[in-house]
């Protein structure tokens, strides 16, 4: 393959096997579903080779008209340090216009975001593995349909950013839990099969216990099963997620273009990420 011969195309439904051969290659864990969760959600460009093969692909994923994450950043091996990766880059940031952006960078991508004006601000850690067998913590109770708009409103305090769309889309494939004080929702988590088994996230909670209970509703459940949760170092969660069986398992750099004021969250707090692709 040829670098010369790539053009960068719209990212359309038709290239979610090539992005999964991709993902796959990178021994990332996305299923062609949750391609078509990013997707939906997201505007994005691919590389298409002369055969029409995916060489590299990018989405940018918007929160309403507050921030986009850009995420799923992939360039074939064999035409890597050939520029694509810019040129993709070049594209979502096109796509983005003027909306300050997030991402969750690996080491082979931080160069370049770096070059582009992104600014390190958190490290994200995954954990994942077969969750030991747990006792139900007091507090969590699964949500029920008319909780949506109250989720959707304590995640856009903790976030900083309308992210309806994606509540929306983890709807339709998972589940949530709730934390109620005198019938308010004060924290809430989902849950959703992704990858290999199932993410657990976003925890949006007032204090540590509250996120461990949320995280105990679902994951005494399910002894045993593969789970995954995405966390910024920050929340002290990663040591407890250890304890129930879900090691670390790599994570990234989060960063941001322009760079974050530097104002620290109070609460409620993100104690895990949707997953460390949407932030
Ligand atoms: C990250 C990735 C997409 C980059 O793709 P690529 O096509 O090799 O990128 P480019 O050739 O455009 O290089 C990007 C820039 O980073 C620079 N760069 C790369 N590695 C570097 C390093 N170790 N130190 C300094 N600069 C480096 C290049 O020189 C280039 O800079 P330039 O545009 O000013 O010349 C690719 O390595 C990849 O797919 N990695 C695996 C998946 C992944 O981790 N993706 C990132 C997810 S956040």
């Amino acid at each position: 393959m040829q670098q010369g011969e790539i053009a960068i195309q719209d990212f359309g439904p038709d290239h979610i096997e090539g992005a999964v051969a991709l993902s796959r290659q990178e021994n990332w864990p996305h299923r062609p579903q949750d391609w078509q969760m990013a997707l939906q959600l997201s505007s994005g460009a691919v590389a298409l080779d002369d055969q029409g093969r995916v060489a590299g692909t990018i989405l940018v994923t918007p929160y309403g008209a507050d921030c986009a994450m850009i995420n799923m950043v992939i360039v074939d091996r064999n035409v890597r340090g050939k520029g694509l990766g810019r040129r993709l880059m070049e594209q979502a940031l096109a796509l983005a216009g003027d909306l300050p952006l997030r991402l969750v960078a690996t080491a082979d991508g931080m160069p370049l975001y770096e070059k582009l004006g992104f600014v390190p601000s958190g490290t994200i850690l995954q954990h994942q593995g077969k969750v030991a067998e747990l006792g139900a913590l007091d507090g969590g109770e699964a949500a029920v349909a008319n909780d949506l708009p109250d989720i959707k409103a304590l995640d856009r305090d903790a976030y900083g950013a309308d992210r309806q769309a994606l509540i929306d889309a983890l709807a339709e494939r998972g589940q949530f839990a709730v934390i109620r004080r005198n019938g308010a929702i004060e924290a809430y988590a989902a849950i959703r099969p992704f990858g290999r088994g199932e993410v657990i996230g976003p925890v949006i909670a007032g204090s540590y216990d509250e996120a461990k209970a949320l995280i105990a509703f679902f994951a005494s459940t399910r002894p045993g099963a593969f789970l995954r949760v995405d966390t910024d170092s920050r929340t002290g969660i990663a040591g407890w997620l250890e304890e129930i069986g879900l090691a670390h398992a790599g994570g990234g750099v989060a960063m941001d273009r322009p760079p974050k004021n530097g104002t620290e969250q109070i609460r409620p707090k993100i104690y895990a990420l949707a997953n460390q692709a949407l932030g």
